[in-house]
């Protein structure tokens, strides 16, 4: 979701955890570990032994020599439309409106209704999937693609809202319903031909998933009292779900995808509830960001008050059965999930990384209780409702402990409130808060590269961390820009309770903003800021995906690409430049590496941006059309490996 963007909604929600106060001993001791952390900022880890040499305050080097990404950069800039490299191609795949079900009509902005809007691909994607076909085969050119739909901008979709998110409290009932409608996700199958990437049309496996889909909730907390609602009192189904974000795929092929700022849905009077408390922690408050709870009863917590512990979670989908009911996993907790993405440990179970994007809160996994099996899909079927959660306490000295979320154990007793794993599991921010661990600079992505196994936690920013709460992974007070850590599991094993971490990069402009870090070749549009979501190339170079550049100094939201080993190591190169407006999202390769697919939300979320007078009519350009979010595929005129 966009950030710094003071027109539209502040996605950083308001900063919720409170429990991160510290003591005054410990204020003194930070202080003084402060100084070490700046000094030695990228020296606890693998980072000062792989031969990048990191630059920070300095003047500019010339980039050349020690990159294996070769593309010419794209320059640093800000306008209507999107940018690529020199030698690059990039094909408009799928906007907001284009058919996905069958007998979806054309899009018509004048005309939306729900009943269209459920057939047609939804509005602000985000997460993008990739799962072969055939089924199981390693086919590089038919996949079924998985796409979120994470929120919508009701100005830019309707005439007559006016600017900013006080648009979004307009909508009248029917609006409301196409808003719902246009979140959730797709199914898409698509092919490549010499032409390029197409939508199949008419695919059997072409689906959408809308905040009214029905939907399963499985795992420790389906059927408990706080899930239960006037609409369900088995406390097992649920309608829909909302804000999804990122995600990942398992390692059977199944969809998760993480539902992120769902508590903007809600309205009603939070604070007057019983549960004033919890809902305080999850940003639930009558500040409402959508006109849903005026017009549906079950987004009103006085009328519905369960109803938000129904989101907040990782859901599973199986593309390859478009019969199959979304399931909601409880086992992998309730917060505002970005990321969901897997490793193996060596025995075979999955680990499964997340992170709860909002100021001040955790990073998480989940390890499997059983190793997967490879031979037989259907026994993976509920792998994910039985496992351990655990979240991350980032030491100064270098280590990671991942701290048990487990009912019984420690402070997470009847007496702190939790009676069973499954309020532990509805309430994981409230457990988590007990066993302290370090609250984060906004942790989106959390992901492990697939060729060194390291895992990298990707911090978007943080500018309400005062000086007092600065620690070494978390290193800067007003934090801007965001930064990367790198965590090493132990012996290379993701279920290892301990891992160490350090510092890949910290986001800003060397010279300018404190404490920026990168290789010291950097160019000047090399350097990124808020860096938001990241994939990994088949040699495990990064590419990340940013969500807030600095716009009043007239750049975008991009793509940047960097070796994470060798002598390019933090080298980051800008491949991708986005409209204005627009984040960066999704990014993802196909597995040789000829094509990145990118989601391009919100373009024309720009102050004073409204429908009939948008500040970009990307990607059709054409009078009367919105600006419309969409997936892109990026390639190489003649093909080739992405940045080569
Ligand atoms: Fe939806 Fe955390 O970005
Ligand atoms: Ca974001
Ligand atoms: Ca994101």
């Amino acid at each position: 979701m966009a950030a710094g963007n003071d027109n539209f909604i502040d996605p950083e929600d308001i900063g919720s955890n409170l429990s991160t106060e510290p003591a005054i001993g410990e204020l003194i001791a930070r202080r003084l570990r402060r100084r070490d952390a700046l000094r030695g900022l990228v020296g606890t880890g693998a980072a000062a032994t792989l031969g990048g040499e990191l630059l920070g305050g300095t003047a500019w080097a010339q980039p050349a020599g020690p990159s294996s990404l070769t593309f010419k950069e794209v320059a640093h800039g800000l306008d209507k439309t999107h940018h690529i490299p020199e030698g690059y191609e990039a094909q408009v795949l799928i906007r907001w409106g284009d058919p996905v079900a069958a007998g979806a009509p054309a899009f018509d902005p004048a005309r939306l209704t729900a009943a269209d809007q459920e057939k047609q691909f939804g509005y602000n994607c985000d997460f993008i999937g990739l799962h072969a076909l055939p089924a199981g085969s390693r086919s590089g050119d038919r996949f079924l693609m998985v796409v979120n739909h994470e929120y919508t901008n009701t100005n830019l979709m309707f005439a007559g809202m006016g600017a900013g998110r006080t648009a979004n409290l307009k909508a009248t009932k029917p609006q409301v319903e196409v808003e719902v409608a246009a979140h959730g996700g797709s199914v898409i199958e698509i092919a490549r031909d010499s032409g390029g990437w197409k939508v199949v049309p008419d695919s059997k496996y072409a689906r959408r998933i809308t905040g009214t889909t029905p939907m399963d909730i499985a795992g420790p907390a389906a059927g408990h009292d706080k899930l239960k609602t006037s609409a369900d009192p088995t406390g097992r189904k649920v309608l829909g779900m909302l804000n999804n974000c990122a995600g990942g795929e398992t390692p059977w092929g199944t969809w998760l995808t993480a539902e992120e700022n769902f508590n903007g849905y809600f309205g009603g009077d939070a604070e007057k509830m019983p549960d004033a408390k919890a809902y305080k922690r999850y940003g639930i408050s009558k500040e409402t960001w959508y006109g849903w709870a005026q017009h549906v009863d079950r987004f009103n917590v006085e009328k519905e008050p369960n109803e938000p512990n129904r989101f907040g979670w990782i859901v599973e989908i199986d593309p390859y059965d478009p019969a199959a009911a979304p399931i909601k996993r409880t086992a992998l907790g309730r917060f505002k999930h970005e990321g969901c993405h897997h490793a193996l440990a060596k025995d075979g179970r999955v680990v499964i990384y997340m992170g709860d994007d909002e100021r001040f809160d955790y990073v998480y996994k989940f390890v499997t209780a059983r190793p997967w099996n490879p031979q037989d899909r259907a026994a993976n079927r509920n792998l994910l409702d039985d496992g351990t959660l655990y979240v991350a306490r980032f030491g100064d000295d270098g280590k990671v402990e991942w701290l048990p979320l487990i009912q019984g154990q420690g402070p997470l007793t009847p007496e702190n409130g939790f009676s069973s794993q499954a309020d532990v599991m509805i309430y994981t921010r409230v457990a988590a808060d007990l066993l302290k661990p370090t609250p984060m600079d906004r942790p989106e992505d959390v992901e492990a590269n697939p060729v060194s196994g390291n895992v990298y936690v990707v911090l978007t920013n943080n500018t309400r961390r005062t000086e007092q709460q600065v620690n070494r992974a978390n290193p800067l007070a007003r934090n801007a820009h965001g930064h990367v850590i790198e965590i090493v599991p132990k012996d290379g094993d993701h279920v290892a309770s301990e891992s160490t971490w350090s510092i890949f990069l910290v986001g800003g402009k060397p010279g300018i903003d404190p404490g920026a870090r990168y290789h010291r070749a950097t160019s000047d549009n090399g350097w990124l800021s808020c860096p938001d979501n990241c994939a990994f190339d088949s040699k495990g170079r990064i590419w990340i995906a940013t969500d807030g550049a600095p716009t009043a100094a007239g750049i975008a939201d991009g793509l940047y690409g960097a070796d994470t080993a060798g002598y390019g190591r933090g080298l980051t190169r800008c491949f991708f430049q986005a409209p204005t407006g627009a984040e960066v999202c999704g990014p993802i390769l196909t597995p040789d590496d000829s094509t990145v697919f990118l989601a391009i939300q919100h373009p024309g979320e720009d102050a004073g941006s409204t429908f009939e007078k948008p500040s970009t009519r990307w990607p059709d350009f054409k009078d009367g059309m919105p600006p419309r979010p969409a997936v892109i595929a990026i390639i190489k005129k003649g093909g080739g490996s992405i940045g080569s």
